[in-house]
């Protein structure tokens, strides 16, 4: 085609964020082509919203900590929904992706004796948080960017993919364009990796930046992949409330790692109130034990601010709705409070947390080792995406992997904080190995040109209808209004009901879209390209949200108040069917012995 540029590789890897570059790296020294396209900038990824650490269980702090503490934690936050095989091999080879990160460069803060350090995080039963500072997704990118670009990889920046081609079944390439011309490109690959991350654009508060809208997800559904477990959407307990212009972003759980403790506008902790059954021996109610726990006494148990994130995120919402919350709707985060039982508090908590000291002394002039900060949840991370093959990340379209917060499966119904920049390395490992091993097995698939010509047509549209059309941000706007309204943390039928024929009418509308200007640097036309992506996601998520009639992690629903075990027995998919989007439960595979019984033990 005279205007479409075409780049040819064994292995193309869509995201280059933690898994897509890792994956990248695998394929790359496994000897086959590999390009790698990045909607922004190399390195400017969510990664770097994971602040706090990366989950492993090295045992460097406290020796009781193993593989199969880490499996059987991630089960019991993830509510038992997870793809068993994902949590055992992220819990067995985590230890190891994190050793190859440092020898690879990455400067971990250190224990006495030399070793990298770790901190407590929640739903964690030990210290097992390998940190640098409260950068730690920025120090990971910034790895494996470095080690990376070294090993014979292209790099394809600021573009958005727009289609999977497919050959029949398989795949054989992406096609989309550069965002700063305008130009049209065919990549042709033998394999895909999928590194996209998440959806957080779907909502009004996040934690998420704008490339986040849901691309991998969507592409795959299109390309007939199943999605999986879509309605399980992290809000994060503590993102920035104040000032508007910041509002959403995030302030690591770090801060509670290291002491932060949660109170109300009556100087209340109100997370002594309500402590579940599933972590009662584990959680206590006493302020010095908690702190003794912090400090990594082994007898004491974690305080309540240390329990999973879909727990703390409620306690926060119900605080706020029941009018106890902070001036701008938030509540109070109050790490300076450790000074009751350290000396020179500031200087520890600046050494500790040093980004967040930044972020709140620039954005809300507050001094955090002196005054509390306010904080309240934001849409941070999806634990549904594209259904994987545990070991292989392989998703259910021959050729198309998927790897890191676009997959779905290691996380079950609520992640652990820190578990994310593991499972990045782990599956992006995994996914690269795997892809490239396919690439070697399979030769390259024709690509459709009728395919291209129809999704170029489909490109073009917003800029011929031009500005007399639907504006897209007015429509990008409303549903992330409405999704963060109608979908949000506490869910109810009829709302969700309502989200999905907004859904329908917002997906009318972009049909219609229209944009001014041309195809060079149009921030309008980019917009309009994701409009699919958000409508596509946020359909699956409300769908999904509706089907599954309980509350499990991130999910809890006002009308179905409690766990069923029913639904214990299913995972949920999304795919689409004949144009239309089809949801139905199927049977989670059935547990080999050995595992059942170490979450037994840990029982
Ligand atoms: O709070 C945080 O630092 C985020 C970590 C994560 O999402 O894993």
């Amino acid at each position: 085609m005279p205007d479409v540029k075409t780049y040819s590789y064994d292995v193309l890897v869509i995201g280059a964020g933690g898994a897509g570059l890792r994956a990248a790296i695998e394929a790359a020294n496994s000897g086959v082509r590999t390009g790698v396209i990045c909607k922004s900038l190399l390195g400017k990824a969510h990664t770097v919203m994971a602040e706090g650490g990366m989950a492993a269980a090295m045992a460097n702090v406290d020796d009781r900590d193993n593989w199969r503490v880490h499996f059987s934690d991630t089960m019991r936050g993830g509510q038992y929904l997870n793809n068993w095989r994902m949590a055992e091999l992220h819990a067995r080879e985590a230890p190891d992706r994190a050793r190859e990160l440092e020898a690879w460069g990455a400067l971990f803060d250190r224990t006495s004796d030399g070793r990298i350090l770790q901190r407590n995080f929640g739903g964690h039963r030990y210290p097992r948080l390998a940190h640098v500072g409260d950068r730690t997704g920025l120090e990971m990118i910034r790895t494996l960017q470095d080690h990376g670009i070294h090993q014979g990889m292209d790099v394809h920046m600021e573009c958005t993919v727009l289609s999977i081609l497919m050959d029949g079944g398989r795949v054989a390439g992406a096609f989309g364009y550069e965002r700063n011309n305008g130009e049209f490109v065919i990549w042709k690959a033998k394999a895909i990796v999928m590194a996209t991350g998440g959806v957080g654009r779907a909502f009004k508060i996040t934690s998420n930046s704008w490339e986040y809208s849901g691309d991998g997800q969507s592409l795959a559904y299109r390309a007939g992949a199943d999605l999986m477990d879509m309605e399980f959407v992290q809000f994060h307990p503590t993102g920035m409330v104040w000032p508007p212009s910041v509002r959403g972003i995030l302030v690591t759980e770090g801060v509670r790692g290291e002491g932060g403790i949660l109170k109300n506008k009556d100087g209340h902790r109100f997370m002594f109130d309500d402590i579940p059954d599933l972590y009662k021996n584990q959680t206590s109610d006493s302020e010095e034990e908690g702190w003794r726990y912090v400090q990594g006494d082994k007898s004491a148990r974690r305080p309540p601010e240390l329990l999973t994130r879909d727990h703390v995120a409620r306690c926060i919402n119900r605080e706020v709705k029941a009018g106890r919350g902070s001036p701008h709707g938030g509540v109070f985060l109050d790490i300076a409070w450790i000074k009751k039982y350290i000396p020179k508090a500031e200087d520890h908590i600046r050494k500790k947390l040093p980004s967040m000291y930044h972020q709140f002394k620039e954005l809300a002039g507050i001094d955090i080792t002196r005054e509390p900060m306010e904080v309240g949840p934001t849409t941070h991370y999806i634990m549904g995406g594209i259904r994987v093959d545990g070991d292989s990340q392989m998703s259910t379209v021959p050729g198309l992997f998927a790897a890191g917060e676009v997959a779905a499966g290691l996380h079950g119904a609520n992640r652990l904080g820190g578990n994310s920049l593991s499972d990045l390395l782990v599956f992006g490992k995994r996914a690269g190995e795997y892809a490239a091993e396919f690439a070697r097995k399979n030769g390259q698939g024709a690509v459709d040109n009728g395919q291209v010509e129809a999704e170029r047509a489909r490109a073009l549209a917003p800029l011929e209808r031009g500005a007399s059309g639907e504006n897209p941000y007015a429509i990008q706007y409303e549903l992330q209004e409405k999704m963060q309204e109608l979908v949000g943390i506490v869910r109810v039928e009829s709302e969700m009901k309502e989200a999905i024929e907004v859904v329908g009418r917002l997906k009318e509308r972009a049909e219609r879209a229209g944009v001014a200007g041309s195809r060079i640097y149009n921030g309008g036309w980019h917009a309009a390209m994701d409009l699919r992506n958000l409508l596509t996601v946020s359909e699956a998520i409300a769908r999904c949200a509706v089907l599954r009639q309980e509350s499990r992690g991130a999910q809890f629903r006002e009308d179905f108040q409690s766990k069923d075990p029913e639904w214990a027995k299913y995972n949920l998919i999304t795919r689409q069917d004949g144009g239309g989007m089809t949801v139905e439960k199927r049977p989670i595979p059935p547990m080999p012995d050995e595992l059942k019984q170490i979450i037994e033990e840990m029982k």
